[in-house]
């Protein structure tokens, strides 16, 4: 088990990619908070998932409802984590959004909407994840789930790709100044994942096709492919890894289209 008894909070752990980590951190014996945005019946989801990791995996957890892009939310998102169990080792910016339009079409509220969640999110969750980290001492983990579209462009998705690669920068910035302190920050840069935001192309043949011929390993990635280098990066095995990108992506980012 690489995580024993570690503490990690992770955003948007109640869908997608971010319960693929929460499962798979869960299973190498942390205990995870699962943030979820407080809608509909995500509150009852994110319970009946945290109650799944004490019978399957015998490890609490909390469930830790908020917006990340509000920072009362974010504050008190951590507070009942550390109330529960006293520290906060490893956190997971893995909350997204992102929609597709024309840039010349895009208005204000959808792009402040986008950076407002992925950038301003992760901003929150980092600062309050590395005050805490710096004082409780031992180091820490802060992982970025970013995308493929911190580097490459995405037509159409230009708030989201904004985002990503603020993200980056962010990410490389962190990595010097909490490096005295032990805390390791690194972005994993999904590709096409099998997840809800990918839906309405997983749902459509040929968009799928299309998709697919992107992406030289021949297939969407699965949720567990990204969560597999996240318990890497929030064990102590990545010791010495810091201010890097690990892309997972099936080689989706070597794919040049010439013609
Ligand atoms: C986006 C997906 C997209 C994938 C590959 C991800 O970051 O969320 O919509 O399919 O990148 O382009």
């Amino acid at each position: 088990m690489k995580l024993k008894d570690k503490v990690a909070l992770i955003s948007g752990a109640n869908s997608g990619i971010g319960r693929a980590i929460a499962t798979r951190f869960a299973q190498e014996g942390a205990h995870v908070a699962v943030n979820y945005l407080p809608v509909g019946q995500n509150a009852q989801t994110a319970q009946a998932e945290v109650d799944d990791f004490e019978k399957t995996y015998g490890e609490t957890g909390i469930a830790v409802g908020g917006d990340v892009s509000k920072r009362a939310d974010v504050e008190a998102m951590f507070a009942a984590t550390v109330e529960k169990f006293g520290r906060i080792d490893i956190v997971v910016n893995n909350a997204g959004i992102e929609f597709k339009k024309p840039f010349v079409d895009v208005t204000d509220d959808e792009w402040n909407k986008v950076i407002a969640v992925n950038l301003f999110g992760s901003f929150l969750l980092s600062q309050l994840g590395a005050r805490q980290m710096i004082a409780q001492g031992g180091g820490g983990k802060i992982i970025n789930i970013s995308s493929v579209h911190e580097d490459i462009p995405f037509p159409g998705y230009t708030a989201y790709c904004a985002s990503k690669g603020a993200m980056r920068m962010m990410m490389r910035n962190l990595a010097m100044e909490l490096a005295p302190n032990k805390i390791n920050v690194n972005n994993i840069a999904p590709g096409a994942i099998a997840t809800p935001i990918n839906q309405s192309v997983l749902d459509d043949p040929k968009a799928l096709k299309d998709a697919v011929t992107e992406i030289p390993w021949g297939r969407f990635g699965k949720p567990e492919e990204v969560a597999a280098v996240a318990a890497f990066l929030a064990s102590d095995e990545s010791e010495y890894v810091t201010g890097s990108t690990y892309y997972v992506d099936g080689g989706l980012t070597q794919q040049v289209t010439l013609y």
